[in-house]
């Protein structure tokens, strides 16, 4: 549960091009002391200068750290949430962060594959980074389109056993996978990218035996799109309305508001912002709530309405 009293306060102290639209940054507190550890494959959720919520993977070592360094991609279309980090936040500027939490952890194995598509590759360069340190092989794919849009390019070809993979997005070039799950071996597979890949991974290691293949998954659904409009949120226990605009979610909208709810992924896929839909048409973009839950319930930080506007059992 994130709640607000938790935020860390930080300070942009480095901000550098990684590649075509990737940028990164370095958070520290502004006196420079410790920050709570985290470990390979965890994450932040930042507030972005525009105000929306967005969750970015970890890319230093998380032992005892002074500093987040995160990197985000611009997304395209984008109006809020990784926009803003780009053309917002500058070297020196203040942010709201929440500590670190880790869905994606390594677990113990003989050998890991990790596979990273794009910007992806954030978290799967921790666990390289950490398991290169550790002296426990892996190997890893790495896919984008051209090497002009790969973040840390040099250092992921430069790791023993790693292939960077281009296809300039061209569907006939794209890696080819089933070598590496036609025989389900003992290793651990982490698998990070765009929706694609992802359900790549998924439809050819369904013989695999469970637990072996973990995916991040954060960006699996789009909070925000361009073509959203604004409506009204009441709630039904005060009365009170609440605008949500076109480029904020609800839980954003009621969080700027000070209405205080529990949420956890904030990318409709861990149920915990579960809200009861008293009235309205939800457009529900959450994977959670089975098909007969659906006129009663809405995930608040992902869906919107349809058409109209909403009553929310809070
Ligand atoms: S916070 Fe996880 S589904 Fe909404």
């Amino acid at each position: 549960m994130d709640l607000p009293q938790d935020r860390l306060t930080l300070q942009v102290t480095a901000r550098k091009d990684l590649a075509r639209d990737i940028a990164e940054f370095t958070l520290a507190r502004p006196d420079g002391t410790a920050l709570p550890a985290f470990t390979p494959g965890a994450h932040v959720t930042v507030e972005t200068p525009s105000g929306a919520m967005r969750r970015y993977s970890l890319v230093n070592d998380g032992t005892a750290p002074t500093t987040y360094v995160i990197a985000v991609k611009r997304e395209p279309g984008s109006r809020g949430g990784s926009a803003s980090m780009h053309d917002d936040l500058a070297e020196g500027a203040m942010i709201q962060v929440d500590p670190p939490e880790n869905d994606f952890e390594l677990v113990p194995a003989p050998h890991y594959l990790l596979i990273a598509g794009g910007i992806g590759i954030t978290p799967i360069l921790s666990m390289a980074r950490h398991l290169t340190a550790a002296g426990t092989p892996f190997s890893l794919i790495y896919c984008t389109r051209t090497p002009e849009e790969t973040a840390y390019l040099d250092e992921v070809s430069a790791l023993p056993g790693a292939t960077v993979h281009h296809d300039n997005g061209d569907i006939d070039a794209f890696y080819d996978f089933w070598d590496h799950f036609e025989t389900p071996g003992r290793e651990h597979v982490y698998c990070c990218g765009p929706a694609p890949l992802m359900e790549e991974i998924k439809a050819i290691s369904g013989h695999w035996a469970e637990g072996r293949v973990h995916f991040e998954d954060f960006a699996g659904v789009e909070v925000v799109r361009a073509d959203d409009t604004p409506f009204t949120v009441t709630l039904a226990q005060s009365g009170r309305q609440i605008d949500v605009p076109a480029d904020r979610s609800i839980l954003e909208a009621l969080r700027a508001a000070g209405v205080a709810t529990v949420s956890s992924c904030e990318s409709g896929t861990c149920g915990t912002c579960k809200c009861r839909l008293v009235e309205g048409q939800a457009d529900h973009r959450d994977l959670v709530l089975m098909d007969e839950e659906k006129d009663d319930y809405i995930m608040i930080c992902v869906s919107r309405a349809k058409s109209g506007d909403l009553v929310v059992d809070l």
